[in-house]
């Protein structure tokens, strides 16, 4: 496990400096309640593009996810990265006046329920456990688990997750 948030602004700083106005802002909104009902996973994919979220590649993103559509622009999914069903990403904490962007990188592992913080870099070939609560940076190839998350092991040997030729 890596140190705490490096990058992050306040939200009033964020929101004003910010190039997304109020009705973006709301289609944005809108289309994160429709991704709810999208059944086929490449088209929910496409819709997160289109909020404005940074997608390299194809990641899968599982069902009812909720990938913070305040700010989506602040989250990056990186190619062979996996997002389970019912996964949240938060990239504001209006408890801490902050916003921060979240990363998940390539060929990462996030676990059903998962709840990802602001700030948070889930790294390469990682593991994210079911219903963990990621406080803090993982590193590329730790498996972490539980709330708040702790490393718990590397990942051995061949990822079997990792969706070759996707
Ligand atoms: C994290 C995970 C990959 C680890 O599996 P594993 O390699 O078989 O590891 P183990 O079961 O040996 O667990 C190792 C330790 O972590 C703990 N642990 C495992 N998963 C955990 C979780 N989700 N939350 C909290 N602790 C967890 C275990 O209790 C064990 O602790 P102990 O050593 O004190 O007994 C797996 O438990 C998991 O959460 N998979 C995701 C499932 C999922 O999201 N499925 C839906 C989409 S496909």
């Amino acid at each position: 496990m890596r140190p705490r948030i490096k990058k992050c602004m306040s939200y009033r700083e964020y929101v004003k400096a910010r190039p997304v106005g109020p009705l973006r802002n709301s289609i944005h909104k809108i289309i994160s309640l429709l991704l709810h009902f999208v059944l086929f996973w490449r088209i929910r994919v496409l819709l997160y593009r289109l909020m404005g979220m940074r997608i390299i590649g194809l990641p899968y993103i599982g069902r009812e996810c909720f990938l913070d559509p305040e700010f989506p622009e602040l989250i990056t999914i990186e190619d062979g990265a996996t997002i389970s069903s019912r996964v949240i990403i938060a990239t504001h904490d209006s408890s801490r006046d902050l916003v921060a962007p979240v990363t998940i990188k390539t060929k990462a592992f996030v676990g059903t329920g998962a709840i990802i913080l602001p700030g948070v870099t889930v790294g390469e070939k990682s593991v994210v456990g079911a219903g963990s609560v990621v406080t803090r940076d993982v590193g590329p190839g730790d498996v972490v688990a539980g709330n708040p998350a702790r490393f718990v092991k590397k990942v051995e040997g061949r990822v079997k997750w990792y969706r070759e030729g996707v």
